[in-house]
């Protein structure tokens, strides 16, 4: 099941993990600044999986890139633990769509290297890197190179490189647009493993509404040009173990309340495009 919520504001008692407010983010370019982000506030609390979907060019990539510090809000604040964001931190692991390993260095290297970038000895780092391999399923693969990989497995590793530092919030922007529907079904199931077990906050982007409802404890359906939100929900379906989840009437109605709001998005970003390429 799905019910709306607002996502604006803090909803428990306890302040919240990451927030927003009045958060805006314009490019330069050349026929005048493109507005990615509108001024807008989001709150996520510790231990969420917010699942977060939008039309193509929404500012999706832009709101996970200025919460990882890679780039700076042209308005309004991000705060983490009550904090400002002023970089990326250790605190911070993020997951990309595909490609960010380091292709030199070996399954567990790429591992061990965050942990050995702060400072944690050569042992510790190689057990840290065992016991995470371990936990995405990749016992065995530790000396391999990232080449020698399937695509899934690379993903597994990046996983595991951003749990190294035993971050406290996971950032991942599509970290399974690239793969099959099997290895994507397979891997979404050990990532929702992975969150029961280590109790992390994460922040997902995706463009598949099955994966959203199937992960997230939240999803906030964004807005295009520009991004904001349109919709959030509070969602049940990651709590389920049932195998045949997807074909329930629950899940297809949530799917299709999400679908709509995306399709009449999406048009609307094309006009725009059409008025203003
Ligand atoms: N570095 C940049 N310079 C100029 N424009 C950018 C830059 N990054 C993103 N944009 C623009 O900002 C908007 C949002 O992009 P992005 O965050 O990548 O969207 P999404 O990830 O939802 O597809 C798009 O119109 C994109 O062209
Ligand atoms: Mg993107």
């Amino acid at each position: 099941m799905i019910k709306p919520v607002s996502l604006d504001v803090p909803r428990g008692h306890a302040p919240p993990k990451l927030q927003a407010r009045q958060l805006s983010k314009s490019f330069p370019s050349p026929s005048g600044p493109v507005q990615a982000l509108a001024p807008f506030d989001l709150s996520v609390d510790k231990g969420d999986f917010l699942c977060v979907v939008g039309p193509s060019g929404c500012g999706k990539t832009t709101l996970l890139n200025i919460v990882a510090g890679f780039e700076t809000p042209s308005t309004g604040s991000v705060t983490l633990d009550g904090k400002p964001i002023r970089g990326p931190g250790a605190e911070r692991g993020v997951v990309f769509q595909q490609g960010a390993l380091f292709n030199w260095m070996s399954v567990q290297e790429n591992v061990a290297f965050g942990p050995r970038a702060c400072g944690v000895s050569v042992a510790e780092a190689r057990d840290r890197a065992s016991q995470l391999l371990d936990l995405v399923g990749l016992n065995g693969f530790a000396s391999k190179y990232p080449y020698q990989l399937s695509g899934g497995m690379q993903q597994r590793v990046g996983i595991a490189r951003a749990l190294a530092n035993d971050p406290d919030i996971l950032l991942m922007d599509e970290p399974f647009a690239a793969l099959d529907q099997q290895t994507r079904e397979l891997l979404q199931e050990e990532m929702r493993r992975i969150w029961q077990r280590t109790g992390k906050t994460v922040i997902w982007i995706t463009h598949s509404i099955e994966e959203a409802l199937f992960l997230a404890t939240h999803v906030l359906v964004m807005a295009s040009r520009p991004g904001r939100t349109k919709a959030a929900f509070e969602s049940s379906f990651s709590r389920s173990d049932d195998p045949y989840l997807a074909a329930s009437p629950e899940f297809a109605a949530a799917r299709r309340t999400i679908l709509e709001l995306l399709r009449s998005e999406a048009a609307k970003a094309q006009r725009l495009e059409e008025m203003h390429p």
